[in-house]
């Protein structure tokens, strides 16, 4: 069996997805891309063979695809599952799955009303380090879990366009990732409460219009365990993505930051090529998520990662900001029944 793919939004990760689907993910045939900036979806269309589209409606009711992935700016994403499941479309959405967790939830709701499939990007689940780590924590390798921690720092020397970056955007698309990888890493056990501080030290003179570019959340869980997350927006060597967890029996790790094992060994001593890009770093897992995503809807079930996950990352973004604007440690909101 085939999916038949539309691709809604063809930015800088719409256009690494739309290759990664139609050369590499089993089963993918992606047939459409839209986006509404002219030109956009063109440029990545041609590149695939597909059809190109400025209104995303035009790829989203489409009768001849089956699924749609989201890589559309975060603030369309909420608008753009609704549609999409109101015409019968399983959805991958990049992360966020919405702007808030109302959004995020209606979503949920309407995924599930309609009987379609709703995974979201948390790539790093995906990531063959990231996924061992995992699979040692449940399986008791580590102990009871006491402290964990996760990273993220974007590569580059300074931000290039400080201004455009909308308020808040560190907690809701960066360290979204490593809040999902701590509740993954803690599995049965949910986050109580947070403390945040952030600041903008890349950029200072953006920090009175809201930039934030580095920042620390610590985060504590109902079973006892103590999580530390932070990022920062300029990384001199790459892109660097790390975890750890720490437990009575002992402490998993991830992340080396090197691209591969290969080593110069010089007058300078021992040096380590380091990854430049999400996309060089976490390709295997982009592809992971991509062939999850693909399997579940061919197999008729839920992908393992999923709209719950996306509220319950969220949650943790949402009072992290609350921290940040009031300096108090801010309760992580508890989801409702479904
Ligand atoms: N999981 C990851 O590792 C990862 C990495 C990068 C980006 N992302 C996510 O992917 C999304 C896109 O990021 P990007 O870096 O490619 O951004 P981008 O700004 O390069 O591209 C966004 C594109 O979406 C288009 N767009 C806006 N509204 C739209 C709509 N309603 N319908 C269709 N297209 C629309 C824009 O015209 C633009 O071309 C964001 O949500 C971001 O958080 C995830």
């Amino acid at each position: 069996m085939t999916v038949r793919i539309g691709l809604v939004g063809a930015g800088r990760i719409g256009g690494h997805h739309a290759g990664l689907l139609a050369r590499h993910v089993p089963g993918a045939v992606p047939v459409a891309v839209a986006d509404p900036r002219p030109g956009a979806a063109a440029s990545v269309a041609d590149s695939i063979g597909a059809r190109a589209e400025l209104d995303p409606h035009a790829v989203l009711e489409a009768r001849d695809i089956d699924a749609v992935v989201i890589t559309a700016s975060s603030v369309a994403h909420a608008a753009l599952i609704e549609a999409a499941t109101a015409a019968g479309k399983h959805v991958f959405c990049e992360k966020p799955a919405g702007m808030s967790l109302a959004e995020i939830e209606q979503g949920r709701k309407a995924a599930a009303a309609a009987g379609v499939r709703l995974q979201v990007g948390f790539n790093r689940r995906f990531a063959s380090d990231f996924a061992a780590a995992h699979d040692a924590i449940v399986a008791g390798d580590v102990g009871d879990v006491r402290l964990m921690r996760s990273l993220t720092r974007d590569p580059g020397e300074g931000l290039a366009d400080p201004g455009a970056i909308p308020p808040w955007t560190i907690f809701t698309q960066t360290l979204i990732h490593d809040f999902d990888t701590l509740n993954w890493f803690n599995p049965g056990a949910r986050a109580v409460d947070v403390v945040a501080t952030a600041d903008a030290l890349i950029a200072p003179e953006f920090k009175e219009s809201g930039l934030l570019d580095t920042a620390v959340v610590v985060i504590r869980y109902d079973n006892g365990a103590i999580a530390t997350a932070e990022a920062n927006f300029a990384a001199v060597y790459g892109y660097d993505v790390r975890g750890e967890v720490f437990g009575s029996r002992g402490m998993v790790t991830i992340g080396e930051g090197a691209q591969s094992s290969l080593r110069f060994h010089g007058a300078r001593g021992r040096v380590a090529t380091t990854s430049r890009s999400d996309t060089e770093l976490l390709r295997a897992a982009y592809l992971g998520e991509f062939t999850e995503f693909v399997s579940a809807v061919e197999e008729g079930r839920a992908p393992t990662v999923g709209a719950e996950d996306a509220w319950a990352a969220f949650a943790i973004a949402e009072a992290s900001i609350e921290s940040c604007r009031t300096g108090e440690r801010v309760a992580v909101a508890v989801p409702a029944p479904s």
